[in-house]
């Protein structure tokens, strides 16, 4: 492929400006089976030549350990990357559904610290709340997060799975830059309150999971066949058993369209995710997850991938069939709450 760098765009009213496209680092140590190390490290640089600048992590993804990979990369290229990275979840290794969350300023403060520790960095570029203690008002966490902004630790500050009332309490504390959340053909929940709140707002729009955990893609097809004993997709409902058949036969029309701009089913689903920047009106960043280089060069490639309406409307059907919810428990995520 030709190099040239993706597109530009800015996070929230003043956050940082970024490549329209992120990379997700998760799988690089956690969640999605075996990982090969140098295979990685060299998805990382490819992603930056192509003008990849958010790279997205959190202290959860292998309880540190994914921070600790990232560092060198992160030290290496310091003034050309966007880093973030997320607090407020961790996940016991031996209970991969259960969530602990913590959203208290103690909590913080030590979380903060250690991250900075394991990045091995003076500042985080956006630092997200990644998951929602309903126990403790948003107002006093953001509070804490806007110190740590105040104190230089932070740049910029982020919201994982928020409801649209959440994010609106958190915005009259402090600029929100951007809000992550599960957004796909296959998950659009956020539509109904988060996504109307992020454009009245200005806040940016970072979808997570836009490839459905790499089954829109085609990959694999159902989770206990397919992937490894260790992976996070066999605890997904929609993934296994009858779930997984329906879900597949969902596919038939991103092939068909797939077909139509010689593209990958990966493609045509990352087109859909950045077309939703012109349906809502608001900046749409979403963050692939990959550990391979000729997978971030084929994902950057859809980021010149228009759609039509007559396919847009092919596709507008398929997130209302789905089988199976995102998490087996959605009290964790703003659909839970809203
Ligand atoms: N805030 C949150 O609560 C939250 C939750 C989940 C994820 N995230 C973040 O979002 C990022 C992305 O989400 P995700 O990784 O869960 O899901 P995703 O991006 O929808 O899909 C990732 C999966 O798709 C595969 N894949 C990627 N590109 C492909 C291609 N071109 N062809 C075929 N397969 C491809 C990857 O495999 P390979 O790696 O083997 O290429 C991986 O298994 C994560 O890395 C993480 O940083 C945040």
């Amino acid at each position: 492929m030709t190099d040239h760098r993706i597109p530009t765009a800015r996070l929230g009213a003043d956050g940082p400006e970024v490549g329209v496209q992120g990379l997700g680092c998760m799988g690089m140590s956690f969640a999605y089976g075996p990982t090969d190390a140098d295979e990685s490290r060299a998805t990382l640089e490819r992603a930056l030549e192509l003008g990849v600048t958010l790279y997205d992590t959190a202290d959860a993804y292998g309880a540190g350990e994914n921070e600790k990979f990232l560092s060198p990369f992160f030290k290496a290229h310091r003034d050309e990357v966007v880093i973030a990275t997320k607090f407020a979840l961790s996940i016991p290794p031996d209970e991969p559904t259960r969530r602990v969350i913590r959203n208290d300023t103690p909590y913080i403060r030590q979380a903060v610290e250690a991250s900075l520790k394991r990045l091995d960095v003076d500042a985080i570029d956006l630092y997200y709340m990644h998951r929602r203690d309903p126990n403790v008002p948003i107002e006093e966490t953001v509070a804490t997060m806007a110190d740590l902004v105040r104190e230089g630790k932070v740049k910029h500050l982020g919201l994982s799975e928020v409801t649209g009332s959440e994010l609106r309490a958190a915005q009259a504390v402090h600029p929100i830059a951007a809000v992550q959340s599960e957004w796909s053909l296959f998950s659009r929940d956020i539509e109904t309150g988060v996504v109307p709140a992020a454009r009245e707002l200005g806040v940016a729009l970072v979808p997570y999971s836009p490839l459905g955990r790499g089954f829109l893609t085609g990959s694999f097809a159902d989770a206990d066949k397919d992937l490894t004993a260790d992976d996070f997709r066999r605890h997904q409902p929609r993934f296994t058993g009858d779930n997984a058949a329906t879900n597949a036969a969902l596919l038939d029309p991103i092939r068909t369209i797939a077909e139509a701009h010689d593209a990958s089913l990966g493609q045509i689903a990352l087109a859909w995710v950045q077309h939703q920047a012109q349906t809502h009106d608001l900046t749409v960043i979403p963050i692939p997850g990959t550990r391979k280089p000729t997978r971030v060069e084929e994902n950057v490639k859809a980021t010149a991938i228009v759609l039509t309406e007559a396919e847009l409307a092919l596709l507008e059907p398929i997130a209302a069939k789905v089988a199976g919810d995102r998490y087996a428990d959605m009290t964790f995520t703003s659909a839970g709450r809203e």
